[in-house]
């Protein structure tokens, strides 16, 4: 039987990571047809880069505040996407907004995960406002990245139903445990991979 090539994904994390790792756990764990190329970070604090060492996934910092401006910024994960030639970009927990070039570039090549139903409560703060909103049901969404902000063709939602004796902090891990679970579901089927 012919062995179908590798899908290579690069990573992109700002803080914690714990989507990162649950992403490469499971691709590890099922011996996935997918090479994790890298974590690509703008914060060089963040811990998810201690995440990627433990996980020996290679890591390009690029600290956000030593670049001059954000176009430089831009240019150099351009730079640094190009070079490492990923089939598809996984946003997790990565706070910068992508600029228009990048996103063209890699046109329905990037995909992010969004701790709340969307069109509801878009960018930052998703779970927390939900909560105080008072919605009894919310959730995750996998989408494709476009130059809009949260607002790319929806690939996979998932709803969590908020109960009365919901803190924001259950709320937060109840998120978390179906966001770990449902990425790498929405990442195969992109990649087609079953
Ligand atoms: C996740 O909940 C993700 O949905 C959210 O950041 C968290 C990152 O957690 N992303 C956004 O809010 C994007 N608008 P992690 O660093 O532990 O993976």
């Amino acid at each position: 039987m012919k062995r179908r090539r590798e899908s290579k994904i690069v990573v992109l994390a700002s803080g914690n990571g714990s989507n990162f790792e649950a992403i490469v756990k499971h691709i590890k764990e099922r011996k996935l047809p997918i090479k994790v190329m890298a974590l690509v970070t703008d914060n060089p604090d963040a811990y998810a880069i201690r995440r990627a060492r433990k996980l020996g996934i290679p890591v390009k910092i690029l600290p956000f505040k030593s670049f001059k401006n954000r176009d430089e910024f831009n240019r150099r994960l351009l730079d640094t996407l190009r070079s490492l030639n990923p089939d598809l970009i996984v946003l997790a927990g990565f706070m910068k907004i992508l600029p228009p070039q990048i996103v063209r570039t890699f046109f329905k090549k990037i995909v992010n995960i969004h701790p709340s139903l969307l069109p509801a409560f878009p960018g930052l703060h998703a779970i927390q406002k939900a909560y105080e909103y008072g919605v009894k049901v919310t959730g995750v969404t996998v989408h494709f990245v476009d130059e809009g902000v949260d607002t790319g063709p929806i690939i996979m939602q998932e709803c969590v139903k908020i109960d009365e004796n919901d803190t924001v902090e259950s709320l937060e891990e109840k998120i978390h445990r179906v966001e770990h679970r449902i990425y790498i579901e929405a990442i195969k089927r992109v990649l087609s991979i079953d």
